[in-house]
């Protein structure tokens, strides 16, 4: 099904069973291309909900699923089962594993990598420039990479460039300031481990 409201522009591939509600677009061109240009293919069982924005160059597997209002930036490669939350925005160039789970109005930039099963929480950033106007701050960007099965907290902050181990789980309100090791539990401001996942 797909609502009467809905953009769709050229080079989009929908494959069957999606559910595409009022006033969704995807396709949208990002700036510097032409509408069109990049291909867009979003594989089956898609469930897109209204007002989110998927712009031009995505990747996108099956059992798709959004909130209202999300917005995913162009020339992302993301697996099956990625269910992103209301409000939450994907900027570009990110890779996404299979099964990952975005919740609500989360944060994540360009070159940010989530591993398969990763999920991250309410109200989570992640930060990709450690000194946002240096002259250098475009060509330095180095975002957060999170490992298979690690969770982050509601309200969480990530630094530039940490390293999120497997199954570690960084708590509500921390702000990440180096790697994570796997399995590992830290919280607080900066981050501290406090245990280990059994
Ligand atoms: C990190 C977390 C898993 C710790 O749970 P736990 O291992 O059972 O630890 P405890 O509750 O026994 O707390 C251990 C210590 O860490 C502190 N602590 C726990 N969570 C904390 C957090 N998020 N920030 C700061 N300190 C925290 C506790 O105060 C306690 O300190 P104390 O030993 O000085 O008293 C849990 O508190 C948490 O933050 N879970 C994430 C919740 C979330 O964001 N869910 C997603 C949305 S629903």
């Amino acid at each position: 099904m797909i609502s009467k409201n809905a953009v769709i522009f050229p080079n989009v591939s929908l494959g069957r069973n999606y559910t595409i509600e009022d006033l969704v677009i995807i396709g949208e061109p990002s700036r510097g291309y032409e509408s069109g240009e990049l291909e867009t293919i979003i594989d089956d069982n898609a469930t897109i909900r209204s007002h989110t924005v998927i712009y031009a160059g995505n990747r996108i597997g099956d059992n798709f699923q959004t909130g209202n209002k999300a917005n995913i930036r162009e020339l992302n490669e993301i697996g099956n089962d990625f269910s992103i939350g209301t409000l939450s925005v994907v900027e570009h160039h990110l890779k996404i594993g299979h099964g990952v789970r975005i919740h609500t109005q989360a944060f994540i930039p360009e070159y940010t990598i989530l591993e398969d099963e990763c999920w991250i929480g309410r109200n989570v950033v992640i930060t990709n420039a450690k000194y946002p106007k240096s002259f250098a701050a475009k060509s330095e960007l180095k975002s957060a990479h999170i490992m298979r099965n690690a969770i982050i907290g509601a309200n969480s902050t990530l630094l530039p460039g940490v390293i999120i181990g497997k199954y570690a789980l960084v708590g509500a309100g921390s702000v990440v300031i180096k790697d994570v090791p796997d399995n590992s539990v830290v919280v607080g401001n900066p981050a501290k481990f406090i245990n280990n996942i059994s």
